[in-house]
């Protein structure tokens, strides 16, 4: 097939692929491996040639491989890559599809009522709770074996988490330690709910606590002062440029004083050629980002910035997603390492330490 067609043709597939991961279908072809098409519609109230639509745009990949008759589907060579990497295309099409959608209108200088824009992008919309639902998936796949690594064994850590989403990994840090403790914020109401909900139906309530807030603007509260770890995955990029990161980071320590660890996981401008490919979620993230007026900090950024702040970084990891580290920050205070159960660097073999601040 000829590129342009292929090109094309994949757009297709990749809003299909955000279906399929929305509807359950990539989850039920790993479970059963054949999916029939009217026994499937009919269990969950589904179009019939809507599905055979998705399936086939699906199939042009190789993603799924269609009965001649259209009944049925099984799955094709690329499934298993396409199931490891579903969220990422619902990250993209449900987190941005209005970004998309108005790619070119928002490349105007002035926004929709036709005044001018400046530097403030706010008006370009993207769909918080999807962003989270996508960003907690891939973050269980690819991050969240390496970040417990280097969090190490703290059975009795209070630890928060800005920008927690879900609060899937306070969560899962409760159920491992009994004498857990957690505080999540998020500015999402219905990230806020979605945690709670979670949290109670585990009956963990009395451990963990989600509130909402703006990690930007943070308002103090009592309970912060018990904080002595502080986690943030995937959000600290949206505080750049320097110096309102600056600003946050430094709001960060005075509203949780006695947190003396910071580990925190994001992604870092690639800097990659623009004439080569890049790997699967770098472009995406890059122009959304670019659309949104942000700017993204290299890795030598951010560690000019943790240094200005006055925190060190003992060690910097890469995470299964691509362009993306896991920071593990000393605040000013901090015991010895082995006093706060941080991970002996033995324990972190497994992980793969790309540097150390001191030597970049
Ligand atoms: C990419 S998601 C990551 C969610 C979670 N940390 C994870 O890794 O699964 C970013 C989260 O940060 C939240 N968020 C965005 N801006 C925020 C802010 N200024 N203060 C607090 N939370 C924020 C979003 O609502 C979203 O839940």
């Amino acid at each position: 097939m000829d590129k342009i067609s292929r090109i094309f043709n994949s757009s297709i597939a990749s809003a299909s692929i955000s279906a399929a991961f929305e509807l359950g279908l990539l989850e039920e072809l790993q479970r059963a491996e054949v999916v029939r098409v009217e026994a499937y519609c009919r269990e969950r109230d589904l179009h019939p040639p809507s599905l055979l639509a998705i399936l086939k745009a699906m199939a042009s990949q190789g993603i799924v491989e269609l009965k001649a008759d259209l009944t049925a589907a099984r799955r094709g060579p690329l499934f298993a890559e396409t199931y490891r990497y579903q969220s990422y295309f619902y990250w993209l099409h449900r987190g941005y599809g209005w970004l998309l959608l108005n790619l070119a209108a928002l490349t105007s200088n002035r926004d929709s009522r036709g005044e001018i824009v400046h530097r403030n992008r706010d008006f370009v919309h993207r769909d918080p709770a999807a962003i989270a639902r996508a960003g907690q998936e891939y973050g269980e796949r690819f991050v969240d074996r390496i970040f417990e690594e280097v969090l190490g064994d703290q059975p009795r850590m209070v630890a928060a988490d800005l920008g927690c989403g879900g609060a899937s990994r306070l969560i899962r840090l409760a159920r491992r330690w009994p004498q857990f403790r957690g505080i999540g914020v998020d500015t999402s109401s219905e990230a806020v709910a979605l945690a709670n909900h979670a949290i109670e139906s585990l009956g963990l309530q009395g451990r963990i606590k989600v509130v909402p807030g703006d990690v930007e603007n943070l308002s103090v509260r009592p309970e912060f002062a018990e904080v002595q770890v502080l986690i943030s995955l995937f959000l600290m990029h949206e505080f750049w440029p320097h110096d309102s990161c600056l600003r946050v980071l430094r709001g960060i320590a005075d509203a949780f004083p006695n947190a003396r660890r910071f580990v925190i996981c994001d992604t870092y401008r690639s800097d990659a050629d623009p004439n080569k490919d890049a790997p699967i979620f770098t472009l995406g993230f890059e122009v959304s980002h670019a659309i949104m007026g942000r700017y993204i900090p290299s890795l030598s950024e951010w560690d000019r910035l943790f240094a200005e702040v006055g925190w060190s970084c003992l060690g910097t990891y890469r995470v299964g997603v691509p362009h993306s580290v896991l920071f593990d920050l000393v605040l000013p205070g901090a015991p010895p390492a082995h006093q706060v159960g941080r991970a002996a660097s033995a324990s972190v073999t497994a992980v793969d330490e790309i540097d150390s601040p001191n030597k970049r």
